[in-house]
């Protein structure tokens, strides 16, 4: 495919003729049905109507995006960004991948980036920042996530307690007609908007992925362009051999024989944060209860990132003996930015001395490796995606890769996979008992459920 990302599924089939030759049948059962699924799919990525192709038309705010990142490196020593979900997971595997787990430690402005509602995190936080040289982000596309409002509420206060200037504030969300727009307008914070349709986890290639990636001096433009050359493949490949609708039917294929978990196993520390925004992106994406016909059929298969080689230690006994329930994708980076000879410093040692004349990235590899093949052979099915390297285009082009594969998949389950109607009932809850005025008429109600599922009348609030 692109020369960014080589993806191979010719051993999807694990290596069990009789799991083989019952996938093939269900694969020609779906036949009539895929290639106009697929073929609509494109169409809507030619013609720039679907969500997942707002970056590309976004481009024209690039400049400005850059201008107030380039003011915002100038000026300031950290820069707190308070975000969750989609609102937080791209900015993490950006500079996660392409900075390093340290880059705080050696690099202006550091990026502290705070989801969780949380007391300890929050205090230790405070205790770092001095808010007169800290650049102050809050990225809610709804402006009414109850955790990202409550951090907003309380660092904002802190910010404008050390005297930071309201105006300074960076606010983006949606273009909407709701409480965070009038905050920032009546404040005069800088307001950059969210493109309406796209929602938080298919949004780290727009604004809410690019100021924060150019803040640490990362050319968003690279980002989109590796973006720009896995839409060209996804719109060039034949269908024979169309490597993301052959992946997508092949786990939508999978999945209804049982199997039911996605685990993306990379082979890189510094994909770690990579594989949490592609468990949000697939989980919140493809599980649904509802088809869009209206029928009840829980679609979806639950994503599992694991990280090569740490995880061999921990989660591999369990995907090597444990229920065969698993499809795996395995990450691998071609190219690491440096590589590092072993040596044999023991050569008394059979445990230590065959280290000499290998490197660090070879052995990774061969673990990877090792670790695939011995889950093939026992049946299971691998697909592979190779990365070419640690730059921007690689990473533009896995996140498009994911959210083309995810959107896809969406429309094989025949659901769809821009809402998450499932989290509203849990959000309910907690704003009623938390007092939100406008679910005050919910309150008595959901206070009888706690009640009655605590087996207590102690109100929790
Ligand atoms: O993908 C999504 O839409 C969600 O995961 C959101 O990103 C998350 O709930 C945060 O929402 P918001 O950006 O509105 O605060």
């Amino acid at each position: 495919m692109s020369d960014l990302l080589k993806v191979t599924i010719n051993h999807l089939f694990g290596d069990n003729a009789e799991m083989g030759s019952q996938i093939r049948s269900e694969l020609e059962k779906l036949q009539p049905n895929y290639l106009d699924l697929f073929e609509e799919f494109r169409t809507s990525l030619a013609a720039e109507r679907f969500p997942l192709t707002l970056p590309f038309t976004e481009a024209g705010r690039i400049p400005q995006i850059k201008s107030l990142a380039a003011e915002i490196r100038k000026r300031y020593y950290n820069v707190l960004l308070i975000g969750i979900g989609g609102s937080s997971l791209g900015a993490r595997a950006i500079m996660q991948f392409l900075k390093g787990p340290y880059y705080n430690l050696d690099h202006r402005p550091r990026l502290f980036i705070l989801d969780n509602i949380d007391p300890v995190l929050a205090h230790k936080l405070e205790g770092i920042l001095d808010f007169s040289s800290t650049a102050f982000i809050y990225i809610s596309k709804s402006g009414s996530t109850a955790e990202s409002a409550a951090n907003f509420n309380y660092f904002f206060r802190k910010y404008r307690e050390a005297g930071g200037n309201p105006r300074d504030v960076m606010i983006i969300c949606d273009q909407a007609d709701n409480g965070i727009n009038r905050i920032a307008r009546d404040l005069g914070c800088h307001l950059l908007f969210t493109p309406r349709e796209l929602g938080g986890r298919y949004s780290v290639l727009s604004c809410v992925g690019f100021l924060p990636a150019e803040i640490m001096g990362i050319d968003c433009m690279q980002l989109l362009e590796g973006a720009a050359a896995v839409r060209r493949m996804i719109m060039d490949q034949q269908p024979g051999d169309n490597v993301l609708l052959n992946l997508a039917l092949q786990l939508f294929t999978l999945a209804r024989q049982g199997r039911s978990i996605h685990v993306l196993f990379n082979y890189s520390s510094l994909l770690a944060d990579f594989g949490l925004w592609f468990m949000q992106l697939w989980g919140e994406s493809l599980g649904k209860k509802m088809s869009l016909n209206g029928d009840v059929i829980r679609a979806g298969t639950t994503p599992l990132s694991a990280i090569g080689a740490t995880d061999q230690h921990s989660l591999l006994q369990l995907f090597a003996e444990g229920p065969q329930d698993k499809v795996y994708g395995f990450v691998k980076v071609e190219e690491p930015p440096c590589d590092l000879k072993i040596p044999g410093e023991f050569p008394q040692e059979d445990e230590y001395a065959y280290f000499e004349g290998h490197t660090m990235n070879q052995q990774l590899h061969i673990q990877q490796l090792a670790t695939e093949i011995s889950l093939f052979q026992d049946g299971n099915p691998c697909y592979r995606v190779t990365a070419r390297d640690y730059s921007p285009e690689t990473l533009g082009a896995m996140f498009f890769f994911y959210q083309a594969l995810t959107v896809f998949s969406g429309a094989l389950w025949g659901i769809n996979p821009f809402d998450q109607p499932g989290v509203e009932a849990g959000k309910n809850i907690t704003y009623a008992l938390m007092g939100r005025q406008s679910y005050a008429d919910r309150r008595e109600q959901y206070e009888a459920q706690v009640a009655r599922y605590e087996g207590t009348r102690t109100p929790i609030v």
